[in-house]
């Protein structure tokens, strides 16, 4: 008698409930899902962006709990009951976050591609070291292709500086 094959795990769609800058989503999607396409995706976030998607470039960087995290890497299950916070979440024109003032004063962007990743890791910075050095900021990794790096160095100072960060 031929062996039957060994049952193969089906993976399939499931609701995930997702916080995200204080609003709850519910949503019918693979439980692997990288947190980056539920965003982009599902929720039409586009703030957040798409880089290399093998957590080296910092693009797709958001906060889970206030900690800055490639969400590219993120399995929405994973993301689930923890806090998620965008570029969308984290100021607004009329309210910018101080990272966020800080860069317009600085006029760091240049094709402004990276820049939302760079700010989240920015902030998430200074919510852990509220006066970095020169080496914390630049223990960030993420890249910029355009080379703002020293602009951002700035930005982030001067935020600190603001004390309100
Ligand atoms: S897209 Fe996530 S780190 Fe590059
Ligand atoms: S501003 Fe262009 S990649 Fe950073």
């Amino acid at each position: 008698m031929i062996g039957r094959a060994p049952p193969v795990a089906v993976r399939g769609k499931g609701m995930i409930t997702l916080k995200i800058n204080g609003v709850v989503h519910r949503l019918e999607v693979e439980s692997d899902m990288p947190l980056l396409w539920a965003l982009r995706d599902e929720l039409k976030l586009t703030g957040t962006k798409y880089g290399c998607g093998i957590a080296a470039c910092g693009a797709c960087t958001v906060h889970l709990d206030g900690q800055a995290v490639p969400s590219c890497q993120v399995r929405v299950a994973d993301a689930q009951g923890k806090e998620v916070t965008t570029i969308e979440g984290l100021g607004s024109a009329g309210k910018p976050h101080p990272v966020q003032a800080a860069f317009i004063a600085e006029d760091v962007p240049q094709c402004g591609y990276c820049q939302s990743g760079q700010i989240m890791a920015a902030a998430a910075l200074l919510k852990r070291t509220p006066r970095p050095t020169d080496a914390d900021i630049d223990a960030i990794t993420n890249i910029c292709r355009c080379g703002t790096y020293e602009r951002i160095r700035r930005a982030i100072h001067r935020a600190a500086g603001s004390g309100k960060a």
